[in-house]
């Protein structure tokens, strides 16, 4: 995974080299916060600074001892091979060549010891460093850069994105893209490069994507690209939308609690995008209403978060459009090579769009011969422009490593999906069929409302936030939010929680119910109610302290079952998935920040991964 950023500037086109690449970082800190580092060029030398930790070590080191030069890389580390030290921090150097990488070279064993018999000397235990010093002895060899680099690119395997920094007189900045996602951005007198053309925002909105085993040789004045037959080509630049501003916290402590907050507003942009309003009718595009009318089975392909929003799309998919669905971990997906049918349909849903193990499965569908849905937040990404239909979410940026308005967006939409389905599939008409799309359509409102909750939620999360282990119970979909409520507390407040079907508690999680294990019931009014709450009894008949998240009705009907409770909206039990992820994100906010964890960029996460 990781972040990669690059610039290459004529004197006086742009500020100094250190300045852009920690700017870029900044925005890219999404990609890993292990390390990070930056080298840049000065009167033909390579130089570096490098820290452990986050972003703000670098700028105190460099703050210390600055950097000068006007082409430059830079990095933000997730760790794969070797700790999250300074010495495995990038940028690698090896004589004249820098590196910076993105994803993981496969063979970096057998060529380390290659290149080791040759006399190079390791100064870390990263796959990386092999990249600077097989570029550095092809260059010893004789070979000019561009041939050095269509060398190195046939002896390096794997998933990656890298840039090179080349000590001498020219000013070149080299990239090459394998499998992870590569920006140039297009200025006066300067190019840059970034794993995403959010970290170019500032300098310019002129981006061109490299496309896979693409090389670019960049200067001041701009790029050479080559495909891998060595043709020269031209990766046409296209219009970025980005705004170069900073994402702000506006007036809250965390980016979680305002996205939070945002909730209501993303979802209402997102829906505006598939609901009319006036004619109170579902806008979707014409092929793929005519693809889920005829499919026989279809699958949702996702990761973390993004999976159980494809589980929950899956339920509503085989409930209202009865279109058998079923959903699956994508890097498992991938490798079990399960049957498919024939001209079949799958989703892939990715707040990032660029995530490996989904990114390799939509691939992996594709060439199985099925047409590919991306449900995404990222316009510009992979996915997005891989998939043969995408349904956009419009939460806008969302920074916060755990995902909490992107959730609620992707389910708004596979919920409209799933709507125009059992429509097109002749299983909902008329007035059943106007009744849920009003109801999707006052979604937003329904989430301003259930955001009041959260007094009652922060109460109950002091209350919890010294337990030691937290069970999350239900049935249906909200056994998939029990799922997530469960995610959401171990990522960002390190608890152990887990997720159960209500119903399977009996046959083995029940065991680790005592008098101090808080068990938190997600209880929406739907024709599972009663089930759940047997099965929350059962808890409570063991010593399990009940939360339970139900509706006013719901409470009075469970009597005096609750040990705390949270009083929820009445909701329409379509849309009670979507309703009480609200209250599960709040639990989880309010108890990591009792435990004063770092709520925004948790310990060993990354926003975006990109190895798989
Ligand atoms: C990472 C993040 C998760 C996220 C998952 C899928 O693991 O830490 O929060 O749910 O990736 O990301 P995607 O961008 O594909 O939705």
């Amino acid at each position: 995974m990781c972040g990669i950023v690059g610039v290459v500037a004529r004197e006086g086109a742009a500020p100094d080299a250190a300045a852009i690449l920690i700017d870029g970082l900044r925005r890219l800190e999404y990609r890993g916060y292990d390390s990070a580092g930056i080298a840049t060029l000065a009167a033909g030398a390579i130089a570096s600074r490098r820290a452990a930790g986050k972003l703000a070590r670098l700028e105190e080191k460099l703050a210390a001892a600055p950097l000068a030069g006007q082409a430059g890389i830079g990095h933000t580390r997730w760790a794969t091979h070797g700790a999250p030290s300074e010495a495995n921090a990038h940028p690698h150097i090896a004589g004249r060549v820098a590196v910076v990488h993105n994803g993981i070279v496969e063979n970096f064993h057998p060529l380390r010891r290659e290149l080791e018999t040759g006399g190079a000397r390791f100064a870390s235990e990263t796959d990386t460093e092999v990249a600077a010093h097989l570029l550095d002895r092809l260059l010893a060899d004789g070979l000019t850069l561009e041939q050095a680099m269509a060398e190195a690119m046939k002896r390096l395997q794997g998933m990656f994105a890298l840039a090179f920094l080349i000590g001498g007189a020219d000013q070149t900045i080299v990239a090459a893209r394998r499998g992870a996602p590569l920006a140039l951005g297009w200025g006066e007198g300067a190019m840059f490069l970034a794993s995403d053309a959010l970290a170019l925002a500032p300098w310019t909105t002129r981006v061109s994507y490299l496309l896979e085993d693409d090389v670019a040789f960049l200067d001041p004045e701009g790029a050479r690209i080559f495909a891998a037959d060595g043709r020269q080509v031209e990766r046409p630049a296209v219009e970025s939308q980005l705004s170069g501003a900073l994402v702000g916290k506006g007036g809250h402590r965390h980016f979680m609690a305002k996205e939070i907050h945002e909730q209501p507003t993303a979802v209402g942009e997102t829906l505006a995008r598939y609901l009319d309003p006036v004619q109170g009718d579902l806008r979707l595009p014409h092929e793929l209403e005519a693809r889920l009318a005829a499919s026989e089975r279809v699958a949702l392909v996702a990761c973390g978060t993004a999976f159980y929003a494809a589980r929950i799309g899956a339920w509503w998919l085989e409930r209202l459009a009865r279109l058998p669905a079923w959903a699956d971990i994508a890097s498992e997906f991938r490798y079990r090579d399960a049957p498919l049918p024939e001209d079949g349909t799958a989703f892939f849903v990715s707040q990032s769009g660029e995530t490996a193990d989904t990114l390799s499965a939509l691939r992996h569908a594709r060439s199985q011969g099925q047409t590919a849905i991306a449900i995404t937040n990222t316009a510009t990404s992979t996915m997005a422009r891989e998939a043969d239909i995408v349904l956009p979410t419009h939460a806008g940026p969302e920074i916060c490593v755990a995902g909490t308005k992107t959730f609620t967006c992707q389910l708004a939409v596979l919920a409209a999906v799933a709507i125009a389905a059992a429509r097109a599939r002749g299983r909902l008409q008329g007035e059943a069929f106007a009744t849920l799309a009003a109801a999707l359509a006052q979604l937003p409102s329904t989430l301003a409302r259930a955001l009041q909750v959260e007094e009652q939620v922060r109460a109950v999360a002091h209350e919890i936030a010294d337990a030691r282990d937290v069970l999350y119970l239900g049935r249906g979909p909200a056994h998939v939010i029990a799922l997530e409520g469960a995610l959401k507390l171990k990522e960002i407040s390190y608890i152990h929680a887990e997720g159960h079907a209500a119903g399977e508690m009996k046959h083995g999680p029940i065991a680790l119910i005592d008098d101090q294990v808080p068990v938190v019931v997600v209880a929406p009014d739907d024709h599972l109610f009663e089930k759940t709450v047997t099965n929350a009894r059962e808890a409570a008949a063991r010593g399990g302290r009940i939360v339970l998240i139900a509706d006013r009705q719901g409470t009075e009907r469970a009597g005096d079952l609750a040990w705390r409770s949270v009083t929820m909206p009445q909701v329409p039990p379509l849309l009670a998935p979507i309703v009480y992820a609200l209250p599960m994100q709040m639990l989880a906010y309010h108890a990591a920040l009792r435990k004063g964890t770092d709520v925004d960029q948790p310990r060993n996460l990354a926003k975006s991964v990109t190895v798989e």
